[in-house]
């Protein structure tokens, strides 16, 4: 399973590209927002740090300009997945942007037809948002299991990202359900590897070992 970064910030994902657990990136318009500044040069910088799928979302409304600012996102590296909204522009502009042999992540998607028509459209990503589903008491990770079951009867290729992912119970649900990836904010990621019995344990032999003549 892949796990992406859902940030725009510099100094998580710096914080975190170490650890080797890293295998992407995803940003959105509300994200870069936050971080101010010149939001190509930090797509870059992004791109240089992670080395793997960054998404960049565009923010024009009709297929037309979707499609130029997918050309202008996709030229800012090699590694930028042109993130598009589930539209019916953001649908023609996947058709357009992917038959021209760019990648596109489908974003805001919320329902197995709606991942149905991205995965005809050629996109590289779908991503569900599961975090907002549960949010209006609509079990999100049923949906996950919904796209997967419906992807693998016809062999689809485009990748289940789970999206707007809350807590580490969403990136397990979404592993024991065989999604591609999980893009999780940086404190969930965190919390992933969090456990109380191996600090205590840890705590333990070390104090134990002081006892040992050196
Ligand atoms: C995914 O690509 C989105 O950036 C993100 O997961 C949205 O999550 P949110 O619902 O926490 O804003």
């Amino acid at each position: 399973m892949k796990l992406f970064i859902d940030s725009g910030n510099l100094k998580e994902i710096e914080a975190l590209v170490p650890l080797g657990i890293i295998d992407g990136i995803t940003t959105n318009p509300s994200l870069l927002a936050k971080e101010g500044g010149d939001y190509k040069a930090i797509l870059k910088k992004i791109c240089q740090i992670v080395k793997g799928p960054t998404s960049a979302e565009v923010v024009a409304t009709d297929a037309e300009g979707m499609i130029r600012q997918g050309r202008e996102l996709a030229a800012i590296d090699e590694h930028i997945i042109v993130k598009v909204p589930f539209t019916k522009e953001g649908v023609k502009a996947c058709k357009a942007l992917s038959s021209e042999g760019k990648k596109v992540n489908v974003t805001l998607v919320f329902s197995p037809t709606q991942a149905l028509l991205a995965a005809k459209v050629g996109a590289y990503f779908v991503s569900p948002f599961v975090g907002r589903l549960d949010d209006i008491a609509t079990d999100g990770m049923q949906l996950i299991a919904e796209i997967l079951e419906i992807y693998e009867n016809y062999d689809f290729k485009t990748e289940v990202l789970v999206a707007s992912v809350r807590h580490p119970m969403h990136v397990q649900q979404a592993a024991r359900l065989g999604a591609h990836i999980a893009t999780c904010p940086f404190s969930v990621l965190m919390q992933l590897a969090k456990h109380p019995l191996t600090d205590s344990g840890l705590a333990k032999f070390l104090e134990d070992w002081k006892k040992v003549p050196q």
